[in-house]
């Protein structure tokens, strides 16, 4: 028989602390929805107590998402798991998650607390948040810099406290993979009660290895994987979901453990995010990277048209990737349209629907055809992001060799109309300089690039922006086939960003590691 292993998805909590990737609350939701569909067992929908915004996307999660798990995170202290309980208690199946850092470095220099207080803190902490459920988790933070006779020690009595999973997170990303499943094992062999709990692993990829060492730790009796899509998170990222969920699929010759994940939802889920986050998947990404699929050499091209298996271990199809690239063009009506939106994975409503086809139908003007990209783009600009502050109604610039760059920009600033008109070394600098005249921000541009969304000369550019404003990041995406318009769009993207950010600051590292 072989066993199953728990996925917990951290993607709205740890996937959403990468720099630059705050979602708002419906962005939340929709995302939340796709996971349920992935078949994930347990969402981490946020941190409560970080933000009344986090506050506010829990409980809506919480009240709509009836088939996963739904759980929020909460440091030890009451008012975090007051705050984490009310913002979950409206779930079908609820868990809380509390934790506390464990290694020496984290008491001394962050806790100011020796490991008795740790221990009582942590005891206290479950009890008082089983309370309210059963269902509770607890981890111990730089758990994989602990000493591990006294992650045994803490791990016996939160168990003791009604603890239903334990989690040894590798915090900081430091674990190698033989090492991490020989600490599995040995908190495994001696915390005697370790078998009333659910052993989970969480970890980080500062060195790469978060995929290695998530399987490493399952491997060694984990039965609990928390990982985030497209493996985002803080710093170099969290474990990615596609990556394990596949390795388990791909190898179950080798490894005797399954997950409830429905495979072909994992593309779908990952556009989704990037769409969402403004993340970009790195080309080579394994299972989700636009040239997971791709064979350029071409003994590996002649390989794969005798027999894919030559140089494919995985079909495509099971990921997601439909074989099937219907492309649309002007003369598609609203019922292919809205087929190939849900082949994507995208159901939307009817009034969504309409207002997306009327945008497909203007592209589809511009353009001869619009492939599966166009219509990701259409729909993270129409319906994914949510106007919050600034929307983009009108623009006009003028450039060449002898014109002084200008630009002319009518914006809706919280719903009212403004116009103004600005100068710039080119027609970018004077579109962006308008808008910032125009919305007062004092963001700086970070970083900006233009991508081809697709090929030809009629492709769409897709700008992505990294603004940041006193000590915020925030990235901005925008598609066009004008390429001045795709930039106005993103850097307007970003600054709504931003403004979400200033309205749900999070907490400052400092509070947020006590
Ligand atoms: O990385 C970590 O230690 C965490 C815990 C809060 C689970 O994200
Ligand atoms: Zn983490």
């Amino acid at each position: 028989m072989k066993d199953h292993v728990t996925i917990f998805d951290t993607t709205l909590r740890d996937g959403e602390q990468s720099p630059g990737a705050s979602m708002n609350a419906a962005e939340k939701l929709r995302l939340a929805r796709q996971l349920e569909k992935l078949g994930v067992d347990v969402m981490e929908a946020g941190f409560p107590a970080s933000s009344p915004g986090d506050f506010e996307s829990v409980q809506a999660i919480a009240r709509k998402i009836r088939n996963v798990q739904v759980t929020a995170l909460a440091r030890t202290s009451k008012g975090d798991i007051d705050r984490a309980w009310e913002a979950i208690r409206e779930a079908a199946n609820p868990r809380i998650h509390t934790f506390i850092a464990t290694s020496d470095i984290h008491l001394k220099h962050k806790l100011n607390m020796d490991r008795d207080q740790v221990v009582r803190e942590a005891v206290e902490a479950v009890r008082y948040a089983k309370g309210f459920t059963d269902n509770v988790e607890f981890s111990t933070e730089d758990g994989t810099r602990s000493d591990r006779d006294y992650l045994c020690r803490i791990f016996e009595a939160v168990i003791e406290a009604g603890a239903t999973t334990v989690n040894l997170p590798d915090t900081v990303g430091y674990a190698v993979p033989e090492e991490y499943a020989q600490l599995i094992t040995y908190v495994r062999e001696h915390t005697p009660n370790i078998h009333k709990a659910v052993m989970s692993v969480h970890c980080h990829n500062d060195l790469g290895l978060a995929t290695a060492n998530t399987l490493a730790g399952i491997t060694a009796g984990a039965r609990q994987a928390e990982v985030t899509i497209n493996g985002i998170g803080e710093r170099a990222g969290n474990t990615s979901l596609e990556e394990v969920v596949m390795a388990l699929h791909t190898r179950r010759d080798l490894i005797k453990l399954t997950t409830s994940v429905t495979a072909n939802q994992i593309h779908p889920t990952s556009r989704l995010t990037s769409l969402i986050t403004g993340i970009v998947v790195q080309p080579n990404k394994a299972v989700v990277g636009a040239n997971a699929f791709a064979h350029e050499a071409g003994i590996h091209q002649d390989g794969v048209l005798k027999n894919p298996m030559t140089y494919e271990i995985m079909d495509p199809e099971t990921v997601g990737l439909s074989s099937n690239r219907l492309v649309l063009g002007k003369h598609s009506g609203r019922h292919a349209f809205r087929t190939k939106l849900s082949q994507m994975g995208y159901e939307l409503s009817k009034e969504e629907l309409n207002r997306l086809f009327q945008k497909f139908k203007e592209l589809a003007d511009k353009r001869k055809e619009i492939l599966e990209e166009d219509i990701e783009a259409l729909v993270a600009e129409e319906i994914l992001r949510v106007p919050d502050v600034y929307e983009l109604d009108y623009l006009n610039v003028v450039s060449g060799t002898v014109e002084v760059p200008t630009a002319t920009v009518k914006l809706k600033i919280r719903g009212k109309e403004a116009q103004s008109a600005g100068f710039g070394v080119g027609p970018i600098d004077a579109t962006f300089n308008t808008i910032a005249k125009m919305t007062g921000s004092n963001s700086k541009l970070m970083r900006f690039s233009v991508n081809a969304i697709t090929g030809g000369m009629d492709a769409q550019g897709e700008v992505t922006v990294r603004l940041q404003e006193n000590g915020l990041v925030a990235l901005g995406k925008g598609a066009d086939p004008d390429i001045i318009t795709a930039s106005a769009k993103a850097y307007i993207n970003g600054l709504n960003r931003l403004e979400y950010m200033k309205k749900n600051p999070r907490l400052s590292p400092s509070e947020g590691l006590r």
